[in-house]
């Protein structure tokens, strides 16, 4: 079990570079098994989710190896995965799906399970891979997606991420053009396009809702380096936020950070783009109102780290998710440490201004477990952080490192058995 010990700490200052997106690198991973040629994507970070998704590409006939940084993969022959228990645990599994349909005309994959924050069903996949043609059988858990792919038109009945990876993956081989209509547009599938263009791919209106993609006979062999994380960097914002801080965040992309800058901003923050990246300068002290929603809107991945945030403004916050259902479990730690937060159904009321005292918490999600970090630095004394499902690792590379290079009294403590 991994397990955190954050102390009560001073105004975080100094300039800290933000790692590459996880959520940019899982989808372009899966995308290197659309061609035989060499794949080398550079700046991966060693998180285990992205060495995860090595092991998946492995296990469908893949050669990946990944040295400082760099990984180099080979899909000369592949197939369906052989059954791996990573296939269930990891929801980014589901993304070889549409690859794999694509190349091989078949994909045989055990259907990820649902997580802690929701059920996360993949039925928006599953029907556009149909419309594309493709024959689609469920049994037992496992999803069978079989015959050549045509290019559609298919409409999302939401937004989804991860679909609209999956099929722009998929109909970037089929025959003909593809259009997706209410795509999700988040700068990481943006960010896949331009790989898949770096491949060869002919896509237009990505970062839109309306995405052509005119199928071609072959992908090629590319490098590309992909987008820096705007949810690590809008964490480490909010660690800024929280404690008065002056921080630069080297290679931060504001563009992509727009909704949260707002909020910080409306709070009192003073947020600066430059050449460098990003400048937060100050502390968050007037009370927000948050609503999680797709691309543009305010991420859901940034609602845990700002929450924190909003229990040391004065007056009353008001946060809304609206895309999982079970989104609040950092609630129940954070009112461990003191702070007081109301959930009715979606919606949390949060009364800020208490001071919050340290204690021993429980991670229960990726997010979570970061916005516990973040709360641990304002609370007096001293907060122990206990992962046992190691969430932190997943998804940011060394977060107690770099918020100790800005001054955080922050360590991991060794792994319990
Ligand atoms: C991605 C991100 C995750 C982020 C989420 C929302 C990656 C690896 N993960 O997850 O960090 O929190 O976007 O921004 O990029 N849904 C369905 N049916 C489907 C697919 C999704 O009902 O077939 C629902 C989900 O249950 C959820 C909502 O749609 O309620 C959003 O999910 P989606 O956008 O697909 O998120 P992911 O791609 O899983």
């Amino acid at each position: 079990m991994s397990q955190y010990l954050i102390g009560q700490s001073p105004r975080l200052s100094g300039e800290v570079s933000i790692s590459t997106s996880k959520n940019a690198v899982l989808p372009i991973l899966a995308a290197a098994l659309l061609t035989h040629e060499e794949i080398i994507i550079h700046q991966v970070p060693n998180l285990t989710d992205t060495c995860h998704m090595a092991e998946i590409l492995k296990v469908c006939g893949a050669e990946v190896s990944f040295c400082q940084g760099d990984m180099r993969i080979r899909a000369l022959s592949i197939g369906s995965p052989k059954e791996n228990s990573l296939l269930r645990t990891m929801r980014a599994s589901v993304l070889v799906l549409g690859p794999l349909a694509a190349r091989t005309g078949e994909c045989e994959l055990s259907m990820p399970g649902g997580c802690a924050i929701g059920q996360r069903p993949i039925d928006l996949h599953l029907k556009g891979l149909q419309k594309l043609g493709a024959k689609v059988e469920l049994d037992g858990g496992i999803a069978r997606v079989s015959g050549g792919l045509k290019g559609a038109n298919i409409y999302l009945d939401f937004p989804s991420v991860g679909a609209t990876e999956n099929l722009i993956m998929a109909a970037a081989l089929a025959k003909g053009v593809t259009r997706i209509e209410n795509a999700a547009k988040e700068p990481e599938i943006t960010d896949l396009c331009h790989f898949l263009t770096a491949m060869g791919a002919r896509i237009a209106g990505a970062g839109t809702n309306n995405i052509i993609i005119e199928g071609v006979e072959h992908l090629h062999g590319a490098e590309y380096t992909p987008i820096p994380d705007r949810i690590e960097a809008g964490t480490l914002a909010c660690a800024a936020a929280l404690t008065d801080g002056s921080v630069l965040l080297s290679g931060a992309r504001s563009d992509h950070m727009r909704a949260l800058l707002f909020k910080l901003s409306e709070a009192g923050v003073i947020c600066q783009e430059d050449e460098k990246g990003l400048r937060l300068r100050g502390k968050a002290r007037h009370p927000m109102e948050a609503r999680t929603l797709s691309y543009p809107g305010f991420p859901t991945d940034m609602q845990a780290p700002l929450m924190v945030v909003a229990t040391q403004t004065h007056g009353l916050s008001v946060f809304l998710e609206t895309i999982f259902e079970n989104r609040f479990m950092h609630v129940v730690e954070l009112k461990r440490l003191g702070a007081q937060i109301r959930v009715e159904g979606q919606l949390a009321l949060i009364h800020g201004g208490k001071m919050l005292t340290g204690a021993s918490v429980t991670a229960t999600d990726l997010r979570a477990a970061a916005a516990l970090l973040l709360a641990g630095l304002v609370a007096q004394g001293e907060t122990r952080v206990s992962d046992p499902d190691g969430h932190l690792v997943r998804g940011y590379e060394s977060l107690e490192e770099k918020l100790r290079a800005l001054g955080a009294h922050a360590q991991k403590l060794p792994d319990i058995q």
